[in-house]
């Protein structure tokens, strides 16, 4: 039968399975925008993952490694321009500039839709276009978000049967009329007849990370790196969720979740917010000290949290991923032995280096290098060029790793109902000023604390590395609408349970006044976050400062840690009134950025700060 003269023709190769008329109608008119060769709808079967990854070595994308050292994993190397999520080139497009804010990039949507539509025209010439039906949460969960990625290359296709829950078990939950985020991807590399293709194309010239927050869509363009172009995670389960989020009154965060299970068996979970490069990773996977016995860590999440109230008036966290996009150098048996064991197999490195038996290395993972290795260029590499400072791995290179072969995986880390929060943990990198450890009085002053949050920057996102950047609530980068919106949204949020986690702030960065870090960090971290805990609990001690409540130095446990003493103790809770005056003024900076959509009580937190730190 033929199809009435208005509807347009199904170009969209979906196999029968697909019975949903909108999808397969808008990944028809993406097609006859990009012009791609040929249409996959992705199943997210073992056998057509084994099978793209079979491809992609043929291509050269990737080099499978050794059967023996790493069973099915592979390694990819990127153009060199191609390293990072790129935060100057992504947009939120509201319709109204001020709805974005000042922190966010923003074009208007009917100029962003026309220079995508040039973009996107023919982008996809020669090469095939996957389907790719994601769900962000356990598929069919109430919690659960569905997304549909159109993507060019087949790497975001793997990584994204990695990274989330895809294939045809999202297209039969979604039916025939689910709701769906479509989401628009392509390297922005067209092949023209008879050229050549590279083993990681991107467009040199352009690159575009674009939000409609309004109508929900996500259209990425010329990179195919991380955040870029894997759009479940920070594109589709912060930016657009957040957005969701303030809309239907939840959080969606750029936090870890974990679990610590105390010698008596109780339950206590954090979730703790780092901007990236805080060892995010190592805190969900840590393994306490021998002075722990009997004490159990549990991961839930290590990148992500969506936090919504719970019945028992708590909030419930899930973790919306399936997999781990860890950045590998300065992971080691020592700073994160759990994460060492899930990367034995069926891994994706990319910008990693490659060993001559056909294994993977990285700057941090052993204390020697090995005599030769294949740069994350592909170039001939020796101890002596690291001496001279070339670096073997990418400083943000990254492993993709399913999130079920993590040894201290939380046994309800797929609970639907998520797990309950007792207190949320702000984090950044500071070398001054910032204590140890501060518990916020109440609600409102842990909003000003996380609002006002800080971090010296490295290398996971571009840009100068070592300046103290602000970082609210480590979502400078991930909120989709205007950040005293999410100001007064986190504020209001504080009523929305019966009982509110406690906040706190902590800092594992700070140096003496010879630059050594005064805190060892990694695994001994659990000495405060066992106070946390226990603070949480109604058990633990510690005194009111003007910043808030902090431990003594007997308040914490210290058998196993001898060298560390009272003194360097009294350092890490060290509040230096002039450096707090420094710090104040720099809040001020980002609170008159934010103009009249800064709620009024944070201002007034700050004014008070100013007074009662002089
Ligand atoms: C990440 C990041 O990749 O925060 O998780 O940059
Ligand atoms: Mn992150």
């Amino acid at each position: 039968m033929n199809a009435p003269a208005t509807a347009p023709a199904d170009q969209s190769n979906a196999p029968a399975w697909v019975r949903h008329q909108k999808l397969r109608q808008w990944v028809s008119e993406v097609a006859a925008l990009a012009k791609p060769e040929e249409i996959v709808w992705c199943d997210g079967s073992q056998e057509e993952y084994d099978r793209l990854c079979a491809e992609l070595v043929r291509r050269g994308t990737f080099i499978r490694l050794s059967d023996k050292l790493r069973p099915n994993s592979f390694l990819a190397r990127s153009h060199p321009g191609d390293v990072a999520r790129m935060e100057e080139r992504t947009f939120i497009c509201s319709r109204e500039k001020a709805d974005a804010g000042p922190t966010n990039n923003w074009v208007d949507p009917r100029e962003m839709r026309a220079t995508l539509h040039r973009l996107f025209d023919g982008c996809m010439r020669g090469r095939t276009m996957y389907v790719v039906p994601f769900s962000m949460g356990p598929v069919g969960s109430p919690i659960a978000q569905v997304g549909v990625e159109i993507t060019d290359s087949a790497y975001v296709a793997v990584s994204m049967k990695v990274m989330t829950r895809m294939g045809r078990r999202v297209i039969d939950w979604l039916g025939i009329d689910g709701a769906f985020v479509p989401c628009v991807h392509s390297v922005g590399s067209p092949l023209e007849a008879d050229q050549k293709d590279v083993p990681w194309p991107t467009n040199e010239k352009e690159k575009w990370i674009v939000h409609f927050p309004e109508t929900r869509e996500i259209w990425s363009f010329g990179s195919g790196y991380g955040g870029n172009a894997l759009l479940g995670k920070k594109c589709l389960a912060l930016r657009i969720a957040s957005v969701m989020a303030r809309d239907e009154g939840w959080l969606a965060e750029h936090m870890l979740i974990l679990g610590m299970e105390s010698p008596t068996g109780e339950k206590t979970y954090i979730s703790a917010a780092f901007p990236s490069a805080c060892g995010k990773t190592n805190l969900a996977m840590l393994i306490p000290p021998d002075a722990f016995k009997g004490w159990k860590v549990t991961t839930v999440g290590e990148d992500i949290a969506w936090i919504k109230p719970g019945k028992d008036g708590r909030f419930r966290a899930i973790n919306p991923e399936a997999g781990l996009f860890g950045v590998a150098p300065g992971t080691s048996e020592k700073t994160n032995p759990n994460a060492m064991k899930m990367l034995h197999s069926n891994v994706i490195f990319t910008n990693v280096a490659l060993t001559p038996e056909g294994d993977v290395w990285w700057e941090g993972m052993t204390a020697e290098p090995p005599k030769r290795l294949i740069d994350w260029q592909g170039k001939e590499w020796t101890p002596e060029d690291g001496k001279k400072g070339r670096l073997a791995a990418h400083p943000n290179a990254r492993f993709t790793v399913p999130a079920s072969q993590c040894p201290s995986l939380d046994a309800n880390w797929e609970d639907p109902q998520g797990v309950p929060i007792s207190a949320f943990v702000f984090g950044g990198r500071r070398s001054s000023t910032v204590p140890l450890v501060v518990e916020a009085p109440t609600w409102e002053d842990g909003v000003y604390m996380a609002a006002t949050l800080g971090s010296e920057t490295t290398a996971a996102i571009t840009g100068k590395v070592g300046v103290v950047r602000r970082d609210p609530m480590a979502m400078i980068a991930f909120v989709g609408y205007n950040m005293g919106d999410y100001f007064g949204h986190w504020l209001k949020m504080g009523n929305a349970v019966a009982y509110p986690p406690k906040i706190f702030r902590v800092n594992w960065f700070r140096r003496d006044s010879s630059g050594r870090f005064i805190w060892p960090g990694y695994g001994e971290n659990m000495r405060v976050l066992q106070w946390i805990v226990d603070r949480c609990q109604g058990r633990a001690q510690g005194v009111p400062t003007p910043l808030g409540t902090m431990p003594r130095f007997q308040d914490l446990e210290w058998r196993g840690l001898e060298n560390l003493s009272q003194s360097d103790f009294d350092e890490l809770a060290r509040i230096d009134a002039h450096a707090w005056q420094e710090e104040l003024a720099s809040h001020d900076e980002l609170f008159t950025k934010l103009g009249d959509r800064l709620p009024g009580s944070l201002e007034g937190r700050r004014a008070r700060l100013h007074e009662i730190l002089r």
